[in-house]
């Protein structure tokens, strides 16, 4: 095992959420979902039959929780094999649309009453494009919507990056190896997974930007977003603290 990270293909977020991706992170499930969002304070606060968009859906394990609540829900993410498992497993014909698209290229329209990016389905790209994608989803917001973005702590990363640097497990047919790192500028958090499956190996690669409170409080200052309710620090509604694994954070137009 090296102890710099590896090179990363630029665009690895287009091959690594697949089948495979949904075996790695099974305990990522639709009950953690509908806990998260059952305990959630905002719902008296949302129409029922708004309309709810939620930002790299994955196989829609969110998506069809927040129906659930009420709400309709253009559910869009770049996967085709998410998009084909949400179809088939998490479908409310009427509530839901599965959209393919990629995130960063939505036209803005203030039609949204709620809109979700969850379980980390932001940071894969540049400061840049993170930036201009809050303007985005600023812009995507009624004036009395709000954004849940779901990213983690900075801190509990580098925490286990260093205490748990190499680990290998199995997922019903599959070896999972991942090794973690951070870059060289400590900016990113690295993992490089390697799959094994009946004789046949794959690798995978996650690059994730790590942005600290400070750091994104600036990013939604300059695009005219600002906190609703307190930030949380995990999946059960408990409080952000500094130790916490999540930064789960509610913010509305200024
Ligand atoms: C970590 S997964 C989270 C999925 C889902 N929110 C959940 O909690 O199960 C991140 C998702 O973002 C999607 N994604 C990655 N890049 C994207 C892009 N440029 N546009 C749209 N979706 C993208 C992936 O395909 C993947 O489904």
């Amino acid at each position: 095992m090296t102890q710099s990270p590896p090179e990363i293909p630029k665009d690895w977020f287009k091959n690594w959420f697949n089948d495979q991706y949904l075996k790695v992170y099974s305990h990522r499930n639709q009950t953690e979902a509908k806990q998260f969002l059952t305990k959630l304070p905002i719902w008296d606060d949302i129409d029922r039959g708004a309309f709810c968009l939620d930002l790299g859906c994955g196989s829609g394990r969110y998506a069809v929780e927040i129906a659930q609540h009420g709400l309709n829900v253009i559910a869009l993410d770049l996967s085709v094999p998410l998009l084909l498992t949400a179809v088939k497993e998490n479908s409310i014909p009427k509530q839901i649309l599965y959209v393919r698209g990629d995130m960063r290229q939505i036209p803005a329209k203030p039609v949204f009453s709620l809109i979700v990016s969850l379980f980390t389905s932001f940071g894969y790209f540049s400061d840049d494009e993170h930036q201009q994608m809050l303007r985005n989803t600023k812009e995507l917001l009624k004036s009395n919507g709000l954004f849940i973005l779901d990213i983690p702590n900075p801190k509990a990363v580098r925490k286990n990056v260093l205490n748990n640097r190499f680990s290998i497990r199995i997922e019903d047919d599959l070896q999972i190896r991942e090794e973690r790192y951070l870059s060289d500028d400590g900016l990113r958090v690295i993992k490089y997974i390697k799959l094994d499956c009946k004789g046949e190996s794959k690798e995978y690669y996650e690059s994730v930007r790590l942005y600290d409170a400070e750091e994104l409080n600036l990013m939604f200052d300059n695009c005219g977003l600002i906190s609703k309710y307190p930030t949380q620090g995990d999946y059960n509604g408990e409080p952000f603290n500094k130790e916490s694994p999540r930064m789960i954070y509610f913010t509305g137009v200024k």
